[in-house]
């Protein structure tokens, strides 16, 4: 494949600096895919750590001596981080499952005729937008969150770090009609039914589970497991680059928290905003549960 001009590519995404490299980048977009692969794709804050657990805990048909053991930036490496290449070049599993927050735009072409399987994680946008918010807050290699209105500004603008919600989940979800490797899943189906979520999962990655394997899928990886995990809870990064002092990673898990966050102008806002740019879009949201 021939190089891509990482900074012309990516001139209007904003990647987080120290995680990207032009390096990891440009090995990103044209990385060579298995098709014994998974990969977990998804907008921030849309629910990637909890599938990265469920998908761990499924491949090992519930025993969650690895998702307590290793820690899930090991078990399912970020594509686009500078540290991917020596995780997956270690890799040994049969089935690696690999993470990107990256665009289709950016990473469909390395996908095209592949078999590897993609799971598309999303979340209605209200609530990844205030979870976004809280995590650039404990989050140091992010530009400062400023205020709330001006983060939603910048959300709805598509100018935080990984470029616009708008484009990312109409990128990837248009491949539902033509990948029959994809399966669309979305943050609150798994917190309304996490079994049938999980049934669906083990289906789509052809993983026949036994029930009281789905029920040990499920504990491990309720929001209070994962919160006091620290394989998944992220509390081993160093505070200089989390600064746990000021917030969780596993903050409130809940669905309609964006209630508590937005004025009744921003919300009117919002929604003019998400209808016109939805409007070619036929996606249903769940706001509140
Ligand atoms: P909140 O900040 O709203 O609590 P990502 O992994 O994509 O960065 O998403 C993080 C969000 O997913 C956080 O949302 C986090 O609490 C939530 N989350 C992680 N694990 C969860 C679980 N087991 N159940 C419900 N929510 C979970």
């Amino acid at each position: 494949m021939a190089r891509l001009d990482v900074q012309e590519t990516f001139h209007d995404i904003l990647f987080p600096g120290h995680l990207h490299t032009q390096e990891s980048l440009q090995r990103a977009v044209s990385f060579l895919f298995q098709d014994t692969d998974i990969l977990i794709v998804s907008y921030p804050k849309s629910g990637t750590t909890w599938m990265q657990e469920i998908v761990t805990l499924m491949s090992h048909r519930g025993d969650a001596h690895i998702n307590q053991t290793v820690p899930n930036w090991a078990r399912a490496p970020w594509l686009e981080q500078f540290y991917s290449a020596a995780v997956l070049e270690a890799s040994t599993s049969t089935h690696r499952v690999i993470t990107t927050h990256l665009p289709h735009q950016l990473l469909g072409p390395a996908l095209q005729g592949s078999k590897a399987k993609v799971i598309y994680v999303s979340r209605n946008p209200k609530d990844a937008v205030v979870s976004f918010y809280h995590f650039h807050k404990i989050a140091n290699f992010l530009p400062e969150a400023g205020t709330f209105p001006e983060f939603l500004n910048k959300f709805l603008k598509g100018t935080l770090s990984y470029g616009s919600w708008f484009d990312h989940i109409k990128g990837w979800t248009s491949q539902m009609a033509v990948m029959d490797n994809f399966l669309h899943i979305t943050y609150e189906e798994m917190l309304m039914d996490l079994p049938g979520a999980i049934r669906r999962l083990s289906s789509f990655l052809q993983c026949p589970l036994a029930e009281d394997e789905v029920k040990s899928c499920v504990q491990h990886c309720s929001f209070s497991s994962m919160k006091n995990n620290k394989m998944v809870n992220y509390t081993l990064i160093p505070e200089n680059i989390m600064d746990h002092s000021k917030g969780s990673f596993m903050r409130k898990g809940k669905t309609g928290d964006w209630k508590n966050m937005f004025t009744e102008d921003q919300n009117q806002y919002f929604e003019s905003v998400f209808r016109s740019k939805m409007q070619d879009c036929a996606l249903e949201f769940v706001w509140e549960l």
